[in-house]
């Protein structure tokens, strides 16, 4: 077998900050490749990787505190430029023989900060700019060697350097948008200091993610994929079909909880357009007679995740040679990172992704994008000619419209919610509103109200619109839009739609809310 070369790439050490994975975004929107580890496999990962440079990120501790990150102090010897971002800086500084101490006051929020050398990751910088402050502690002391780059009224050390060992230390984040040139300054941590070439694209992963599911299926094995409609299933199963073609075998599960013509849709894309084999099984049935009678959104997913697998199953037992498991998931799915943080996507998947397959299933999985964020899937969804129905498409939960009916699921209640919902996805999008969303979808509450059409009373149902911006779904804010398409909206759902008679506007950001109803 043949070794995959990697991509010289950064390794960045995710000490516990939410914002690792912003840091590694940027990173890869400068075309450089990296990857994520927490400090306990930091130096191994380090050392697997072509490495080209490290950025320790910021965290929540003090570098005094018994329950700071034991960082390997290898990792500043590895012959590699080191950035330190915010706990990173101190625990460099610390570790270097500097000083920390809490800072007189908490520093938090926009700061105006003096570029005083710029040189290194300031070059092209000129006197002041602002940057994202977010300390309790900050460097009192210098380790030997370092010097001053830049500083704020309340940080003499907002950045600091020691040229001989190519280490540079930052205060700030330059990684959030609030810091206003903080792209440049990793970008210039990237190409004038570590000397990348930024020629790394998502684009470049497509032959070596091939190369990889040859290798590991072999010349005759088999794979079984679950295709949900959604963006990763759809491109992890382009990405097979190109590696393994007619050995790859999807599966459609039409579980009657889908969004309206998201089956013909599917089945166009990949049976007329790519050729690739898909068998759509019609589970509308089983899986609404589970759901009978059931309220308890808990009771619903799992009863929803029971029917999937046994679906799944009985599909793979029609395949000899089947023994790969392909799947479409993603690097945030991945990083072990992800659950330090605890973030409530990492959980909620469990309870329908193909991922919480029985073990006695036996199959080797098969996972081509689990190294990409979603936005580059969707580039190569793009770069592979897939149609952008799918590839742009907002997320959408494995249980499907079951966590949007709220109370019971009957296929009345479905049909009604598909008709509602449709209304809001399709004005949304004609009027070129959807860009900057992550979701906006209809749901159907349990609450009947009084109504009059024409001249007449009505009884019927009501049902919210939940239009929210996220930036990975773990925290959202409610997005307001026009007056007019919100009336448009409200007006052909309860014109067109029989069965609900009121429209109301859903107001709640997450947390405390969630984003889905149930
Ligand atoms: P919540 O409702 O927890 O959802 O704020 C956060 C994001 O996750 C999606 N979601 C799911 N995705 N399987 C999925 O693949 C699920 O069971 C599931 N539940 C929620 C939701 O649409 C939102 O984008």
């Amino acid at each position: 077998m043949t070794a995959i070369q990697q991509p010289k790439g950064v390794l960045i050490v995710d000490l516990g900050t939410q914002y690792a994975q912003l840091i590694a975004r940027r990173v890869r929107e400068a075309s450089v490749w990296c990857e994520i580890a927490p400090p306990r496999t930091a130096l191994e990962k380090a050392k697997s990787m072509d490495l080209g440079g490290i950025i320790l990120s910021g965290g929540p501790a003090s570098v005094y505190a018994p329950d700071a990150p034991h960082i390997p102090v290898e990792l500043l010897s590895l012959g590699v430029p080191v950035l330190g971002i915010c706990y990173g800086m101190q625990w460099m500084s610390q570790t270097l023989g500097g000083e920390v101490k809490a800072a007189d006051h908490r520093e938090f929020g926009r700061a105006s900060m003096l570029v005083e050398k710029p040189e290194g990751v300031f070059e092209g910088f000129d006197g002041r700019t602002v940057v994202w402050m977010s300390h309790g502690d900050q460097v009192v002391r210098l380790p030997q060697g370092f010097e001053v780059l830049a500083s704020t009224d309340t940080c003499p050390y907002a950045a600091v350097r020691d040229t001989r060992r190519n280490y540079y230390a930052v205060q700030f984040h330059p990684e959030v948008s609030h810091s206003l040139r903080g792209s440049e300054i990793l970008s210039n941590f990237l190409y004038k200091v570590c000397r990348f070439q930024g020629d790394w694209n998502p684009g470049s992963i497509v032959e070596r993610e091939i190369a990889r599911v040859r290798e590991i299926v072999g010349s005759t094995g088999e794979v079984v994929l679950g295709l949900s409609g959604g963006v990763d299933s759809s491109v992890a199963a382009l990405l097979v079909h190109k590696a393994i073609g007619a050995r790859l075998h999807c599966i459609f599960v039409d579980n009657g909880l889908l969004r309206l013509g998201e089956r013909e849709v599917v089945e166009r894309t990949f049976r007329e357009h790519f050729k690739i084999d898909l068998t759509t099984v019609d589970a509308g049935e089983r899986f609404l007679t589970s759901l009978k009678g059931v309220t308890d959104p808990e009771q619903k997913r799992k009863l929803i995740g029971r029917d999937f697998v046994d679906v799944f199953r009985e599909q793979a037992k029609r395949f000899t040679n089947a023994k790969y498991l392909g799947q479409g998931t993603l690097y945030p799915d991945v990083i072990e990172s992800v659950a330090v943080h605890g973030g409530n996507t990492a959980v909620i998947k469990s309870h329908h992704n193909v991922g919480g397959l029985p073990k006695d299933l036996d199959m080797t999985l098969v996972e081509p994008l689990r190294e990409l964020f979603k936005d580059e899937v969707r580039a190569i969804g793009r770069h592979m000619g897939l149609d952008p129905r799918i590839v742009d498409r907002q997320p959408f939960p494995g249980p499907g419209l079951a966590v949007r009916i709220v109370g019971e699921v009957t296929p009345e209640r479905c049909l009604v919610l598909q008709k509602a919902d449709h209304i809001v996805t399709s004005e949304i999008e004609k009027a070129g509103a959807h860009k900057g969303l992550w979701q906006y979808f209809a749901a159907l509450l349990p609450v009947k109200s009084v109504g009059v059409m024409g001249d007449a009373r009505t009884y019927e149902s009501c049902c919210a619109l939940r239009i929210v911006e996220s930036s990975d779904g773990m925290t959202a804010d409610w997005h307001y839009l026009d007056r007019e398409l919100l009336a448009r909206i409200s007006n052909r759902i309860i014109n067109e739609v029989r069965g609900i008679n009121r429209v109301v506007l859903d107001i709640s950001s997450k947390p405390p809310a969630t984003i889905e109803w149930e």
